[in-house]
């Protein structure tokens, strides 16, 4: 079978679509009737494949429309429907559509107008590219109304929320996945491969950030309703953001695949640089001038899994920084670092115990792993998603995974219970914090069915099928 065509042939022809999830053979008609036999009914979960992709885009602002460029160029979707409450975001979607000769996406306009897109019979996936308050009511709508979604981050910010977000996608079964691209990034993905080769050994520490300077945004002139990232930083403290730092620390670690969050205690700094900036740092006519910011400067959190591993995960976005998401996993026979990248590997990745690995590696050494052992998917399409881009072809090689395992029939790379068991850190964060850095559990999402699901698989694309 060479190609996505011949797949689905062979599918239909036999009258059931087989997919190969981490190394488990799932019916796809099984799955999507919801029965597997763990705690966790939508592990694993595929449907059948999607001959085109049709995606309604619900929030056309910075994110929303990059994306529609980026996505409207991905062999197999379309965007058929956007959805938004500005005439200036629908204006601009609608041309760059035209100039990328697609078809005219179906419009709907108003607070509420998603609700009618979720309904509608114009797509199979809602993309959700809203302010963070609005992720939950456009996913649950989403999935009421029978699509699929793929909801930015934060996709869910309270444990009700997750809960509501979990319970909802096993009742209508299917995809819910939360759009963490960084787990494409190469050096992410770069550290994933090199702890399932064992170079780093035994995993036991890692550590993840948002740290950000984020502190102009708050200068852009918007209406008031747009201020949105703002208003939680005026009413929530905690890390409003966990999931670009953790989520690829928690495939690289095995959470929710044989290990799982067991507890969590963080810690705010005093907000006196975010006090500054909006006292002395601000337009004079900007409405927030002087507003009383609740998030601390400099959020830190320090998780402890049941296997006994442990995260350390910061947020910032308020400080005179460079960005970094840190991205530090340590091991028994080494560490790996970003922000700049660097490794070091006790006897060059060799057993030679206790000799050390007191330097970090030379520039050459380190491109030399960074190249040998560079991800299959960064292999495959790096060079394509470098020239397609969206932070550093990242959002590239997301947006071609999810549109891809769609039109194979494939599970998705994360679950919703993913999204979940990072989302919940909003709120958890926020009451540690506020409580002397009280240890607080992490709910287990997956009830138990995380002690035997498989680890993530190397992931890839065909390109024989990608093209079609
Ligand atoms: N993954 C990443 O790297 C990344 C990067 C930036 C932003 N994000 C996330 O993407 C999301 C959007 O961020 P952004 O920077 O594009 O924000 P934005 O404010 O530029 O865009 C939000 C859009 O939603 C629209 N909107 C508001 N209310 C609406 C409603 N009721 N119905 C339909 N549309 C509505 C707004 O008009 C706006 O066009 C956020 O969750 C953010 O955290 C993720």
């Amino acid at each position: 079978m060479n190609s996505r065509r011949d797949f689905l042939k062979a599918g239909l022809i036999a009258g059931a679509t087989y997919s190969v999830v981490n190394g488990l053979k799932v019916n796809a008609q099984d799955a999507s009737a919801g029965k597997t036999a763990t705690g966790a009914p939508m592990l694993g979960f595929a449907c059948q494949p999607l001959e085109t992709v049709r995606v309604g885009v619900v929030g056309i602002g910075s994110r929303g429309g990059a994306m529609i460029s980026r996505v409207s160029k991905l062999p197999g979707v379309k965007v058929t429907a956007i959805c938004d409450i500005e005439d200036a975001k629908i204006a601009n979607a609608k041309a760059s559509l035209a100039r990328q000769q697609q078809p005219e996406p179906k419009v709907y306009k108003g607070p509420e107008a998603y609700k009618a897109l979720c309904d509608s019979g114009d797509v199979d996936v809602v993309y959700n590219t809203t302010p963070w308050h609005l992720h939950v009511p456009v996913a649950l709508a989403a999935m009421n109304g029978g699509k699929h979604v793929l909801t930015e981050v934060t996709s869910a910010m309270t444990v009700e929320d997750c809960w509501k977000m979990v319970e909802t996608c096993e009742k209508r079964k299917v995809h819910c996945m939360q759009l963490e691209n960084c787990i494409y990034g190469e050096i992410e993905m770069l550290t994933f491969n090199l702890v399932r080769k064992g170079l780093l050994g035994e995993v036991m520490h890692a550590e993840g950030a948002y740290n950000h300077d984020g502190r102009h945004m708050a200068n852009d002139l918007f209406p008031a309703y747009q201020y949105w990232r703002y208003d939680w930083y005026r009413d929530h403290a905690g890390n409003p953001y966990p999931t670009h730092g953790l989520v690829p620390l928690c495939l690289t670690m095995d959470i929710n695949r044989g290990d799982r969050m067991d507890y969590i205690v963080s810690i705010d700094s005093k907000n006196v640089a975010f006090a500054d900036f909006m006292e002395h740092g601000l337009n004079p006519n900007n409405p927030r001038k002087g507003q009383t910011l609740k998030v601390g400067d400099v959020n830190t959190s320090l998780i402890k899994t049941v296997s006994g591993k442990t995260i350390m995960l910061q947020h910032t976005v308020s400080t005179p920084r460079p960005y970094s998401r840190i991205q530090t996993v340590q091991g028994t026979r080494g560490i790996i670092c970003d922000y700049p990248y660097r490794i070091a590997l006790e006897g060059e990745g060799k057993y030679y115990y206790g000799s050390g690995a007191h330097d970090w590696w030379d520039e050459k050494r380190a491109n030399e792993i960074r190249e040998t052992y560079k991800h299959p998917l960064w292999k495959t399409i790096g060079a394509l998603a470098a020239k397609m881009g969206g932070h550093g072809g990242m959002d590239y090689i997301q947006d071609a995974r999810w549109s891809y395992c769609l039109r194979m029939g494939l599970p998705l790379d994360t679950s919703v219970y993913d999204l979940a068991t990072t989302g919940c850190l909003c709120e958890l964060t926020e009451k540690s914090a506020g409580n002397r850095s009280q240890a607080m559990d992490v709910p287990d999402f997956m009830r138990g069915a995380w002690k035997t699901a498989p680890k993530m698989d190397v992931i890839d694309i065909d390109l024989v099928n990608f093209e079609v």
